[in-house]
């Protein structure tokens, strides 16, 4: 099968996402212009540098995370976990202003300590980010979309103890999950070493 824009209808869905997988979840955390702290998790999320870390989540629409962590200047990432997956889900649904996402799924506030932002407390990792730039994408013909892609940088680092085995981070221990396509999930549940050949 081949195929450009026109999709062939067998494929009900748009398989994009179902083979760029995983992809890891960005529990992204912003504060609204009154201070309210929002919640909602993208899967166009990815760290995309490191020395200094950064990490970049990008939104389908003008969503709140988005135009929040260009007003507010941060945003704040929380590892979703396969024992947060219920409160990760609902944390997506689209909450009006003046409601928390942090309330209606019943999670802890993490404080953070160089931003106002808070994370999820309960999460094994996350991260404090200032935004250094919101990126309106454009197709290639050069028509703006309503496409935001959000870029940040890791100002602060939050690792829970347990999580910290022999000087790294147990990332199988964590158990995070990962989008694939539809509404299907994966979990990281093991992992192998690779050298390279420079080692
Ligand atoms: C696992 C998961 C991943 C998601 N990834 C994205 C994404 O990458 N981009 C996006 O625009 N919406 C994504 N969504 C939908 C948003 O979370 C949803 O629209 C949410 O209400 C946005 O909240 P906000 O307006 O507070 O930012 C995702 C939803 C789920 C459950």
């Amino acid at each position: 099968m081949h195929y450009g824009s026109e999709r062939p209808e067998i494929l009900k869905h748009n398989p994009l996402k179902a083979i760029i997988t995983p992809r890891p979840i960005g529990w992204i955390g912003t504060l609204d212009p009154g201070g309210l702290p929002n919640l909602a998790p993208y899967s166009f999320f990815n760290a995309i540098g490191s020395d200094p870390d950064m990490v970049m989540f990008s939104s389908e629409g003008a969503k709140h995370s988005a135009m929040y962590a260009r007003e507010q200047g941060e945003f704040t990432f929380s590892l979703a976990t396969e024992a947060l997956k219920d409160e990760m889900n609902k944390s997506s649904a689209p909450e009006p202003s003046g409601v928390s996402e942090f309330e209606t799924a019943g999670l802890e506030q993490g404080r953070p300590q160089i931003i106002r932002t808070p994370f999820v407390a309960a999460s094994p990792a996350a991260l404090e980010c200032v935004t250094l730039d919101v990126i309106q994408l454009r197709d290639r013909h050069g028509t703006l979309l309503d496409r935001y892609m959000v870029l940040g940088e890791v100002v602060q680092t939050h690792i829970r103890e347990e999580f910290i085995v022999n000087g790294r981070f147990d990332t199988v221990g964590a158990r995070p999950i990962a989008r694939m396509g539809y509404r299907d999930y994966t979990t990281v549940t093991a992992s192998w070493e690779l050298g390279r050949p420079s080692d």
